[in-house]
């Protein structure tokens, strides 16, 4: 059976259906075009800010929006150390949060199956749990494995500890010298524990640019190294992130779609009491980009606004619902429970290969409605019906169609969820790039581990 992703990319535009989040499509809980348009002077404010800071490239605020014209330069290099790390069978990835999630979820999207890239496969290692690399350990033959070891502050402990762990166990199977062949880190230019280690050792380490926050980094060496070694086009990636950046130059809401969505998502929560944001990709293989999406929306929004410390005015909390498995799981309670929700689907506008639900046995009688029809089709009517009874119940709910699963369609998508939580954090008054209380909690596991 053909595999869609082998066939020539598909360079079209995402498309954004906004209008069930509007009284018209669903009802009173729904915003008007009015409360949208009430926000425009504030949102043209924030818009012509990016725009201004954006033009400082890598030097800007918001350098991650700039990143689809700033990463072309380092393709080549990214490229040719993605080809030497290839030789090898198992790439493990070493990295947690904004170092990892991204990257996961883009490899996830466009090479599910680690045979369909090259030989090489990607084994990401996050959680700190002596089992998972027990395990790594036993299956994986360490002449074939390699290290990307991926931390922008240098000094995560959870990536920390598993690299050493890792690094230990290669020399001791392979000797020292051996082992460093075997290395490549990303991490900040110049401070940080990685960044002694890749001087001290001659290590190659590619730098995550200073300005660029983890969770909004899987468009630097972050992503684009472990997804080149992975067989992705990320050339064509960067061209989809530059397709959605332009496509949101204008300052009118109604001509940008990350204004409006921000415009939207920041009115449903802070006036309908919207607190709850499902994203629910009806591709299979998006279920880890909306893991991504609930950490860049969590950690960004999630804050209170410094000049009102005693408000709470944390974002909607983002949640992951995978259509069609959740239909058997969380719908009901979509349908009955609070009206605290809004949704995001992610749909294929089509699928370029379908697998036909052969005729001539005896399910036929028993559906008939199924004749002539394939899995596709099937998906297709249950992500209809679904978005249907989600609009009827009174949910706003918003519906963004990829044109092709690929590269140029995640390079989009990406670029444009960055963009609107930037957007909708501003509108917040809050500051979407940084975690003041991740760090807190980072601090106190080393407090603790100091005194046990
Ligand atoms: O988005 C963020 O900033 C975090 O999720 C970080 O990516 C995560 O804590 C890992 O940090 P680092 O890349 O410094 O190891």
């Amino acid at each position: 059976m053909p595999n869609h992703l082998d066939q020539a990319p598909t360079a079209e535009a995402l498309s954004i259906d906004t209008s069930n989040m509007y009284t018209d499509g669903v009802g009173t809980e729904g915003v008007t075009p009015d409360q949208v348009a009430a926000l425009s002077k504030e949102l043209t404010a924030i818009h012509n800010h990016i725009q201004t800071d954006t033009r400082h490239g890598l030097n800007a605020e918001f350098a991650c929006l700039t990143l689809h014209e700033q990463m072309r330069a380092q393709l080549g290099e990214i490229k040719a150390m993605a080809a030497e790390i290839q030789q090898y069978r198992h790439v493990l990835v070493i990295g947690i949060g904004g170092s990892s999630l991204g990257c996961k979820a883009i490899r996830h999207a466009l090479k599910p199956d680690r045979r369909l890239a090259n030989n090489t496969g990607l084994c990401f290692i996050e959680n700190i749990d002596p089992y998972h690399l027990e395990q790594i350990f036993a299956t994986l033959n360490p002449n074939q494995v390699a290290i990307i070891a991926i931390s922008k502050s240098g000094g995560t402990i959870e990536t920390v500890v598993q690299y050493q762990i890792i690094r230990n166990w290669l020399e001791t199977e392979l000797g020292k010298t051996t082992a460093k062949q075997r290395q490549w880190l990303i991490t900040d230019p110049t401070t940080g524990w990685l960044r002694e280690v890749a001087e001290q050792e001659r290590l190659p380490a590619l730098a995550v640019p200073p300005k660029v926050g983890g969770r909004y980094s899987v468009l630097t060496p972050v992503g684009l190294l472990p997804l080149a070694v992975a067989g992705i086009d990320i050339e064509a990636l960067l061209s989809g992130a530059a397709t959605a950046a332009s496509a949101c130059q204008s300052a009118v809401i109604s001509e940008n779609s990350a204004m409006e969505m921000a415009a939207l998502y920041f009115l449903l929560e802070t006036t309908k009491d919207k607190h709850v944001s499902i994203m629910m990709p009806y591709i299979n293989r998006l279920r880890l980009f909306a893991d991504w999406y609930c950490q860049l929306w969590a950690e960004s929004l999630g804050k209170r606004d410094s000049n009102k410390p005693s408000v709470s005015l944390a974002g909607s909390l983002p949640v992951r619902a995978m259509g069609a498995i959740d239909q058997h799981s969380q719908l009901q309670m979509y349908l009955e429970s609070r009206l605290d929700k809004m949704f995001s689907f992610i749909t294929l506008g089509q699928w370029r290969h379908d697998i036909p639900i052969p005729e001539g046995n005896r399910g036929r009688d028993w559906f008939p409605y199924l004749e002539n029809k394939g899995l596709a089709d099937v998906i297709t009517a249950e992500f209809f019906a679904t978005r249907q009874v989600i609009t009827e119940t009174g949910h706003p709910n918003l519906t963004i169609t990829l044109p092709d699963l690929n590269a140029y369609a995640l390079g989009q998508l990406t670029d444009l969820y960055q963009r609107v939580t930037i957007y909708t954090g501003l509108l917040y008054g809050i500051n979407p790039l940084d975690q003041p209380s991740v760090e807190k909690g980072k601090k106190l596991a080393i407090d603790y581990l100091k005194s046990h």
